[in-house]
């Protein structure tokens, strides 16, 4: 496959010993461009961002401004002050919570997340409400596997304040009509973030089309380095929000009685930024757009319904992602065999996927109490992995008793 040559995973002189890679819901190869990126940059020197003033460290700062004009191009954001960088979705979605919950919340007020998020889109928010005396409320979902879209029309008042739902789920593979969901929510004048760590990497993101308020994704599962990610927003909430983490870089002036801060996005990038990373993850933002996305996503469907037809003919399965609009995560259980036990068979055969509770516990404990096992592709991932995955799953389940 001609992708591969762009990811050195595939292509470096031991790749014959890599594993099939099947876990890219976890985390992306790193695509060469980032490699390399990170290696000039690393050779060449480094220097601080918006601080120093000699020519190296202008430099640097000249690209790090630039890989925000390219970030807020790869979404469609209006403004590239709308686009802060973080260390991820995860502290992108912290970062909401403690600037913008705690400046808008009181008591009374409600958060609505659904059955489907992560951890990361999901405790924040947990936390805010303890301290706010805010309560927190689920949108269910449906038998296939779907937001409940009646129920969350139900739940919807002018108490919500904020309705916080994943793009695609990271367990299920769902792809929900968030556009859909966000024009339903601001009905009610409640504010949408949306959590895309799993979207980025497969379907085009345009903030403006959505209409969202905020949107959050990882550089890590983009081809990108780890501890990369952004947060995006709506000006005009931004400039509102109180910084977050405070320290060097975010002020204007400071004295030992007060601090006045940065307009955004300084103002939420308090100490010495990830400068490289966040410079690699514009090269891979910008190498996802020189792809053919359609096609690729196209073959990432294949892959996808391939492996779905060829687990059904397996016994005692159960598909766990079964919505009409899914990405390419699979999650499934096999009757009275244990997920830990079937991975830790299929990894001794050189196949990486992830088990257990997937950082989304209440709804995996929902869909099997211990764990399921989860099988996620990426664009670069090949028919013929596929097939050696089914057949290596049939030879595991024999082994554990299946
Ligand atoms: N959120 C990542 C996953 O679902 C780590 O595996």
């Amino acid at each position: 496959m001609q992708i591969r040559e762009s990811f050195p995973f595939y292509s470096h002189n031991s790749s014959k010993s890599n594993p099939i890679y099947l876990d890219n819901a976890a985390t992306t190869q790193k695509a060469a461009v980032v490699i390399d990126c990170i290696n000039e940059l690393w050779r060449n020197g480094s220097a601080n961002v918006h601080r120093s003033s000699h020519s190296l460290a202008n430099n640097l700062t000249r690209r790090y401004e630039d890989a925000r004009l390219v970030c807020s191009h790869f979404i469609n954001a209006k403004n590239k002050r709308e686009i802060i960088w973080t260390s991820g979705a995860t502290e992108a979605i912290n970062l909401v919570a403690n600037s913008w919950g705690m400046d808008n919340l009181t008591a009374g007020d409600e958060i609505l997340i659904s059955k489907m998020e992560h951890h990361a889109n999901l405790i924040p928010w947990q936390q805010l409400c303890k301290i706010k005396g805010v309560s927190l409320k689920i949108i269910p979902i449906t038998e296939t596997a779907e937001i409940d879209l009646l129920a969350l029309n139900s739940l919807l008042n002018s108490k919500v304040k904020l309705v916080a739902i994943t793009h695609i789920s990271n367990v299920l593979g769902t792809v929900n009509p968030i556009k859909e969901i966000i024009e339903l929510c601001h009905k009610v004048g409640a504010i949408v973030l949306v959590d895309g760590a799993q979207a980025v990497a497969h379907i085009p993101v345009d903030v403006q089309q959505l209409d969202c308020d905020f949107y959050v994704f990882s550089g890590h599962k983009c081809f990108a380095p780890e501890s990369t990610g952004v947060l995006y927003g709506k000006l005009n909430l931004l400039e509102a929000m109180s910084p977050w983490k405070t320290g060097g870089e975010m002020v204007k002036t400071v004295s030992f009685t007060s601090s006045n801060f940065q307009p955004a996005p300084l103002k939420f990038e308090a100490g010495t930024p990830n400068i490289s990373g966040i410079i690699a993850l514009s090269k891979a933002l910008t190498f996802i757009n020189s792809l053919d996305r359609k096609s690729l996503f196209e073959h990432e469907q294949y892959l996808t319904q391939l492996a779905k037809q060829k687990l059904l003919e397996i016994n005692n399965i159960k598909l766990h992602s079964t919505a009409k609009q899914s990405s390419s995560i699979i999650s499934f259980s096999i009757n009275n065999i244990n997920a830990m036990d079937l991975s830790a068979l299929l990894d001794e055969q050189n196949i990486a996927i992830r088990s257990g509770q997937l950082c989304a516990m209440p709804l995996v404990r929902k869909l099997n109490n211990a764990g399921v096992l989860r099988v996620s592709f990426c664009f670069y991932n090949s028919t013929d992995e596929v097939i050696q995955f089914i057949e290596t799953l049939k030879q595991s389940i024999a082994i554990a008793g299946g």
